[in-house]
This record gives structure tokens, C-alpha cells and sequence, in this order.
């Protein structure tokens, strides 16, 4: 697949991640399609939409026009099996669950068009995991996004062993194309790159709260005013989601066995709580204001 036969996109998952993934795809000229399963993260991706565009468009950062050709390429759907027909690429962006992934990507491999290109927005899984499940393994990479997906520039694109040179260069292109920074991560390795060191100061930061070295604020304002980041590791937990961050120590503790890779006691707490940050409204911070 080159670049230029792209036309269709569908997003599978329409959460956190898929919404603004498929609204940039939309601004960029591709006739896209969200898919979720539970209605309610439909209507809410569908109410981003209606209300983001008008407001850039108030900003003067947006025309008019562009954001009505975005609002008329982009539709929404329930039914994945009808919304991958036509695709040209999929990106999937369902909960970091290898056996959910691995399912969907058996489904589409059945649903999509043989030529579509298959990639995972996973943030530490790599594709090989998910890619044997198809009949299209070259055709199945990781392509990551950050967030918020409209906003941040960075896009990592992972060329496993399985991934074609042709498969790697379209994706680079496209990221391109949909106006984002592409890096190409040549080796398949867990979390792939900003995620590995970013997972690394946040450990750490995790570690110093739990043995009461610093209160969570003090933690963030030594990231920010100390080392410059945007936001400390607690506030990007909070817009991340803590359960990702559950997910993630839980999938690294399953493949290495190692109790140090366990999510720490207040990680554990927050998510029993149901506390998971900024989408429920409190998480590290509170968000109810
Ligand atoms: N949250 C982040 O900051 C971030 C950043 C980069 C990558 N990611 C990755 O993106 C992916 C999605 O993360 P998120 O934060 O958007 O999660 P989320 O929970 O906000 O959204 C996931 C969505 O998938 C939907 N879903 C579940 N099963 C489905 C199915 N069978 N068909 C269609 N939709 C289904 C859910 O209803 C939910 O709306 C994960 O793999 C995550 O690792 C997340």
C-alpha cells in the first residue's frame, strides 16, 4: 500500500484516544469512521466534534470551510463490521488488553479489505503479539499517537520483524500527511521509545510517594520546574488514565514475573476506587471544578 491509494480510515475505539485520532484524520482529508461499542462514547465523540470544530473555527485557527468538509468526512458507528468494508487503514485504539486487541484484529482481518493496512495505537504492545492472528502480517504495525491525539506531534511508528518496508514507509507517510512528527522505531521493543523513559521517571515517582519522601503536587512541581516537563508524572497519570497505567505494570509483571514491575499500593487503590483521573473526574487531582 503507498500513501497516495489511502483514502478511508476507521478508527476502532472511539475512547480517550480514538476520538481525536479520527477528527485529526477527518482534518486532514480522509473519509473516516469512529467505531465504538458503547454508544455513549459514540454520542460523546460525536458532541466533540460538533463542538470542537465551531470553536476553532472562532479561534481564527480553522476556516469556516475545513471544518465543514472535516465535520462531513468524518461518521460514527456501532457496527465495525460494515465501517471497515471499504477502509484503505484501521487503527485500532480499544482498552490495552492483548486479548481484546488480538480478537478485533481476528475480526478484521475477516472484515477489511485484504489490502488495508492494519495498525495498533497500543501504547506498549507490541504487533507481533497481536499480527499472527491475521492472514496479513506485513501489513500490521504499531502506530502510536500521544496525548491528546490532536494536539501532540510525536507518532511512533514500529516496524516489527513481520512489517514490510512498504508497510513502515506508507505509515511514516501518512503521519505526514495527518500533520504529525513520525519516528521510526526499527526494533520491536515493549513501550517503544518516549514511553520507556517516561514509564521510568514515573516508577520512580511513584516510589517516592509511596514511601512519603513528597506529596504528589511536590513530585510534579519538581518535573516542571525542575526539568522543565509540561506537566509532572501525577498530572499525566491523571489525563492518561491511572488504569492504563494499571494495565501496563500488570502486563509487564505477567511477562516477567518480577514483583517490582506490579503496579504500586496507591496505583492499586486509586483504581479500585474507580479514582482514575481526569475521565472520572478525580484520579491524583480532583477535576470536579
Ligand atoms: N490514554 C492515553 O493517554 C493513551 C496514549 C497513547 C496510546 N493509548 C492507547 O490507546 C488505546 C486506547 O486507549 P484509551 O485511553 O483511548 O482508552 P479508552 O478506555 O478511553 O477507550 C477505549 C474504547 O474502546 C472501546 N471498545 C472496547 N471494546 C471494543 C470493541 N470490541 N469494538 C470497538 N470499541 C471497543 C471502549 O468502549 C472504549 O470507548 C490503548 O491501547 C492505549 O494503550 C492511550
Amino acid at each position: 500500500m503507498k500513501i497516495e491509494e489511502i483514502k478511508t480510515v476507521a478508527v476502532v475505539g472511539a475512547g480517550n484516544m480514538g476520538h481525536q485520532i479520527a477528527l485529526q484524520c477527518a482534518l486532514s482529508g480522509f473519509t473516516t469512521v469512529a467505531i465504538d461499542v458503547n454508544p455513549e462514547v459514540l454520542a460523546k465523540a460525536q458532541q466533540f466534534c460538533d463542538s470542537y470544530l465551531p470553536q476553532r473555527v472562532a479561534k481564527g485557527k480553522l476556516s469556516e470551510e475545513a471544518a465543514q468538509k472535516a465535520r462531513s468526512l468524518i461518521s460514527f458507528s456501532s457496527d465495525m463490521k460494515e465501517a471497515v468494508k471499504d477502509a484503505d487503514l484501521v487503527i485500532e485504539a480499544v482498552l490495552e488488553r492483548l486479548d481484546l486487541k488480538r480478537k478485533i484484529f481476528a475480526d478484521l482481518d475477516k472484515f477489511a479489505p485484504p489490502r488495508a493496512i492494519l495498525a495498533t495505537n497500543s501504547s506498549y504492545i507490541v504487533s507481533s503479539r497481536i499480527a499472527d492472528v491475521t492472514g496479513r502480517m506485513s501489513q500490521v504495525c504499531n502506530v502510536h499517537f500521544f496525548n491528546p491525539a490532536l494536539v501532540m506531534k510525536l507518532v511512533e511508528v514500529v516496524q516489527g520483524p513481520h512489517v514490510s518496508d512498504e508497510t513502515a514507509q506508507c505509515m511514516l507517510d501518512f503521519c505526514h500527511k495527518i500533520g504529525k512528527m513520525p519516528v521510526h522505531v526499527r526494533k520491536e521493543v515493549d513501550g517503544f521509545l518516549l514511553n520507556r523513559i517516561f514509564a521510568a521517571i514515573s516508577k520512580e515517582a511513584q516510589w517516592l510517594l509511596e514511601m512519603g519522601v513528597a506529596t504528589v503536587e511536590d513530585i510534579d512541581r519538581a518535573c516542571v520546574y525542575g526539568a522543565g516537563h509540561p506537566m509532572g508524572p501525577f498530572r499525566l497519570m491523571d489525563l492518561t488514565g491511572i488504569d492504563l497505567t494499571y494495565d501496563i505494570g500488570m502486563s509487564h509483571f505477567y511477562a516477567s514475573g518480577d514483583r517490582e514491575d506490579l503496579p504500586t499500593p496507591s496505583v492499586v487503590k486509586k483504581v479500585t476506587e474507580g479514582k482514575l483521573g481526569q475521565k472520572t473526574g478525580e484520579g491524583w487531582y480532583s477535576y470536579k471544578d
